[in-house]
């Protein structure tokens, strides 16, 4: 049992949630994501899986070197090379740790790795025995554990307790079990595996029946010390547990559930949006926690209650998950100080030379707009800041069309600094705007997805545009955000080819196979 009532928080937004589908990030957003973490008291940050692309050992080791107090673990499947490269990646880190895994379900040894189990056992020996050799902050995955055999389960995590590991992780990795089931298995782990005393015994649930959440907690009632999670859910396929619904269902629960955490709630929303726009996967608004209506009460009797007390409808307080209601917020006249002083408060840090980016967005947006509320703040940050280093920019755009034109679209866009122009026609202005983006940078993506949002509420809203490329087999997704809808639909599309740049050189890490 875990007898500590702090729950460890291993969050794997960077790795686990790196995997779902066009979430690629380049460095410079896993290392703004990974500050955001750390700040908002996660205990390991799962970085990335060094050995599966140059660009994730490169982003691991920045954050190995940034980060002041939080763990670092870096994903290593159970084999020298793998874990020689994690630990290089990791090693200069306050806390570094190795995290290394191998699949003990009897569908996954046989079909998948075709190894017997006993060649499993002793690989999973041979690799713990390396990794506490380099650092004795080791923990060890049995990948599809909820599906393998409990006595062999429990063989393999006395082993390489025995070997060195100090965190043994039971992973529900295709998102199978029931939240009984698995608060049996969590049991059966904790009787039958005679050395559990001497290691943490983590969770690791997918959310594909939706019961990710459930799962963990019943582990958590069944005596699990450390949990597996990502910020809004994402993840391989359906989606890790989230880290905002374990937090806030101990904190919201604590009679039931008497475990806390170390995280700073207040930092959670800020949290949620930044991993939004940066990886493009919008939130949906009937989301716990985070989505836009969490808080919204839309019936009349709920209003009135809420009036009356708010605890009669609302079991959370929004700013306790730091959803602050003082959207007033500045216009034309606010100074560069006042717009800093809103950031922190929304849970941005910036440097001088960013905010001098923002402030200059700001006054722009300010003249189109009369009140500019948080969202519009967050996507400025997002335009200016986010996105330093792109190979294409926009400079214009101008665009003709109605109903008894050909809409035409010309525009001149920097590729690498270097400023080029073109005009074409398109069935309508959006086409005609694609068709020359794509001829000027010489891309022959495939538009798969296009949406198109308010920001906020009102006619003078900016509009917010979110596409999904593919090209080569590559997807990625895009974002824009203007007053202008055209421009913030230009400002997507260029998004999304600038991650397909990205991806082309830093290709996607593939599945982990053994
Ligand atoms: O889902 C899974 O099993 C994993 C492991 C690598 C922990 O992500
Ligand atoms: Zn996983």
């Amino acid at each position: 049992m875990n007898d500590d009532k702090k729950i460890i928080i291993f969050d794997t937004t960077l790795r686990d949630g790196e995997q779902s589908p066009g979430a690629s990030m380049n460095q410079a957003e896993k290392l703004r994501i990974a500050t955001q973490l750390e700040a908002l008291g996660v205990d390991v940050i799962e970085a990335g899986f060094p050995a599966a692309s140059q660009g994730d050992y490169d982003a691991v080791k920045a954050i190995a070197k940034t980060l002041k107090k939080t763990q670092i673990a870096a994903l290593c499947r159970a084999t020298k090379h793998d874990i020689l490269r994690g630990w290089d990646a990791i090693k200069e880190a306050v806390n570094p740790r190795i995290h290394t895994f191998i699949a003990t379900s009897e569908l996954h040894m046989k079909y998948k790795l075709q190894m017997e189990p006993d060649q499993v056992l002793s690989q999973a020996i041979k690799s713990v025995k390396l990794a506490a050799s380099l650092t004795d902050n080791v923990e060890f995955s049995a990948e599809d554990g909820s599906r393998s055999d409990p006595n062999f389960l429990c063989q393999v995590f006395e082993a390489v307790i025995d070997a060195g590991a100090t965190t043994i992780n039971l992973p529900d990795t295709v998102g199978y079990a029931i939240p009984e089931e698995f608060e049996q298995l969590v049991k059966y782990v904790i009787k039958n595996t005679p050395n559990i005393d001497k290691a943490i015994l983590s969770v690791h649930c997918h959310n594909d029946l939706g019961l990710a959440t459930a799962n963990t907690l019943a582990a958590i009632q069944s005596g699990a010390g450390q949990v597996e999670v990502t910020i809004n859910g994402i993840g391989e396929r359906a989606g890790n547990t989230s880290l905002e619904e374990i937090v806030m269902s101990l904190n919201t629960r604590p009679n039931f559930f008497s475990q806390t955490t170390g995280i700073d709630t207040t930092r959670i929303y800020p949290t949620s949006r930044l991993v939004s726009m940066i990886t493009g996967i919008l939130i949906q608004p009937n989301r716990a926690i985070v989505g836009a209506n969490a808080f919204a009460h839309e019936a009349g009797i709920h209003q009135d209650g809420v009036l009356k007390n708010p605890m009669t409808y609302e079991i959370m307080k929004p700013e306790t998950v730091g959803i602050t209601k003082n959207n007033l917020v500045l216009g034309k006249h606010s100074g560069r100080h006042a717009l800093n002083a809103h950031i922190k408060t929304i849970g941005y840090e910036l440097s001088d030379d960013e905010l001098n980016i923002v402030f200059k967005k700001f006054k722009n947006l300010a003249d189109k707009k009369k009140s500019i509320q948080d969202e519009d703040i967050e996507a400025l940050i997002n335009e200016g800041v986010l996105r330093s280093s792109e190979v294409f920019s926009l400079e214009y755009i101008h665009v003709l069309s109605g109903n008894t034109v050909f809409p035409t679209a010309s525009i001149q866009l920097y590729i690498n600094g270097r400023p080029v122009q073109g005009a074409t026609e398109g069935s309508g202005p959006i086409d005609a705007v694609y068709n020359i983006i794509s001829k000027l940078t010489d891309t022959k993506s495939e538009l798969l997805r296009f949406t198109i949002s308010a920001l906020t509420e009102g006619t003078d809203a900016q509009g917010e545009v979110t596409v999904r490329l593919k090209e080569d087999g590559i997807t990625a997704l895009g974002k824009g955000t203007d007053p202008d809808i055209i421009t913030a639909a230009a400002l997507a599309y260029i998004n999304g080819l600038n991650r397909l740049e990205y991806l082309k050189s830093n290709p996607p890490r593939e599945q982990p196979l053994l």
